[in-house]
């Protein structure tokens, strides 16, 4: 394990700190590490590293993002969620509250159950971020939804989600490529905030995620 010698500092978002240029945040689980990121502590709390080349969550925040909805007692549904590189920093930033992690590749699915194994709050789901319906019976109460499922329709998904479950806040990681591989990035998150729009939601931010994830951008949307 590192050793810092200039402080962790907190940010002004809840559960995120920072060192310098690297963005971290306080481990759930002391000593483990979910893929392969470097560890810190300070104070006997141990802190993790979190790499916005792996994580468009922490590339929305490097990039300036500043609607951060996440507090520490949040309940989130997270579409999408792979092996758990992101969902555990999510796991991290609400210790008190749940993530449910849906992910639909078995192989994915295998690993996002290890990651959940040490974490209380991580709830992993094997399902279809597409059928709403079918997941409610294992989820609770959701505040904010966050997708990254890398499929057509992205947007259409989410808001079906975002209304199934009630969710005030919402977070989007659209990828145009998985819209239409032709079209003009910028484009197709014009049309992605559109429909979000005229499904209800305020779009309170779309940030673009270059350089660290090419052709993505995450939009932030709040139920009105
Ligand atoms: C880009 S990866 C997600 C990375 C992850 N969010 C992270 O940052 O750690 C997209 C994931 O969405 C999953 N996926 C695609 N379509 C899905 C669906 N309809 N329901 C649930 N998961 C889906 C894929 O299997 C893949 O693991």
């Amino acid at each position: 394990m590192g050793q810092f010698r200039p402080p962790v500092e907190a940010t002004e978002l809840p559960g995120v700190f920072r060192y310098g240029e690297l963005l971290l945040t306080r481990n759930l689980t002391p000593g483990r590490r979910v893929y392969g990121e470097r560890l810190f502590s300070q104070d006997d709390v141990e802190y993790r590293e979190w790499v916005p080349e792996r994580s468009k969550l922490a590339a929305y925040l490097k990039k300036g993002g500043r609607f951060f909805p996440f507090l520490p007692s949040s309940h989130v549904l997270y579409l999408g969620a792979s092996t758990g590189t992101t969902s555990s920093h999510v796991s991290d930033l609400v210790p008190e509250g749940r993530v449910y992690c849906v992910e639909i590749s078995p192989r994915s699915f295998r690993d996002l159950v290890g990651v959940c194994e040490g974490r209380p709050n991580m709830v992993p789901i094997m399902g279809d971020a597409t059928r709403a319906d079918d997941l409610a019976f294992l989820v609770e109460r959701v505040d904010l939804v966050y997708q990254d499922v890398a499929q057509k329709n992205q947007a259409l998904i989410f808001s079906r989600a975002m209304r199934r479950f009630s969710a005030r806040w919402g977070m989007l990681a659209v990828k145009s490529r998985s819209e239409d591989v032709a079209r003009e990035p910028g484009e197709v998150f014009q049309e992605s905030s559109g429909l979000l729009r005229r499904e209800g939601f305020r779009i309170a931010e779309v940030m673009r995620l270059e350089p660290y994830e090419r052709d993505h951008a995450m939009i932030v949307v709040e139920r009105v």
